[in-house]
């Protein structure tokens, strides 16, 4: 997650610059908790895909970030599209049923990718959707010539921190205050690619 101030540099990162400690809990918006019953039979198997990002999905990939994080953590429109739209970046979305169920941003600094951030809504999470869009990710950078990834993450993130181990990331240091000062960070890393010898 990309530190979530314009300004701020890498990550899975910056968030908002009036950033108040929480528990580490990601509330749910009511709009998406009462889809729930709609995800239950995705959650048993109804297929989705991965396609790129279109401008028409901005708001719905807005609200679901809003909906993923904290008020003070969530981006603000401007630097969510200042993301989207850097140069080098590119966006991701998951959908079912035409009903955008998650997205990843991402991008490539020369020899290294760097995931923005990854949003999957509550109610369509583990069933394999953030697998998929960080898999899709991870191919499009090494195409990109990535040959290493890095993202930022809170330090209370204790699902997002599992999620990343388990697709082999290790975690590379910590970052004191690297969100607004007040939360720290870790660096997560995973090797692309090896080179190859002889
Ligand atoms: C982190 C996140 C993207 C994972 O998306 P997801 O679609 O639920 O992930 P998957 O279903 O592909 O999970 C793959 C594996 O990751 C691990 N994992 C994912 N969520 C987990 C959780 N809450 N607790 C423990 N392990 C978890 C599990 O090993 C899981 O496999 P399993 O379900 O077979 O046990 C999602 O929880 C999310 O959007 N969180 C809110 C936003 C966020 O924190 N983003 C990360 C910003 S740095």
């Amino acid at each position: 997650m990309q530190e979530r101030a314009v300004d701020a540099g890498a990550g899975c990162g910056l968030r908002a610059t009036s950033f108040k400690p929480t528990s580490g809990h990601f509330p749910v918006c009511p709009q998406l908790a009462a889809r729930n019953s709609k995800f239950t039979s995705y959650n048993g198997g109804v297929p989705f895909r991965i396609r790129p990002f279109e401008k028409a999905d901005f708001d719905t990939l807005w609200r679901i970030d809003q909906a993923c994080f904290d008020p003070q953590l969530a981006y603000s429109r401007p630097e969510m599209a200042f993301y989207i739209r850097r140069p080098g970046s590119f966006t991701l979305v998951a959908e079912a049923d035409a009903e955008i169920l998650g997205f990843i941003v991402a991008e490539t600094r020369g020899k290294s990718g760097h995931i923005i951030t990854i949003d999957v809504v509550a109610e369509a999470r583990r069933a394999g959707v953030g697998s998929a869009l960080l898999r899709d990710a991870e191919d499009q950078l090494l195409r990109a010539g990535a040959r290493a990834v890095a993202l930022e993450t809170p330090v209370n993130n204790a699902a997002a921190i599992r999620f990343y181990k388990q697709k082999g990331y290790f975690v590379e240091k910590t970052v004191t205050g690297y969100y607004s000062g007040q939360l720290d960070a870790l660096v997560m890393t995973k090797e692309l690619a090896r080179p190859v010898v002889g």
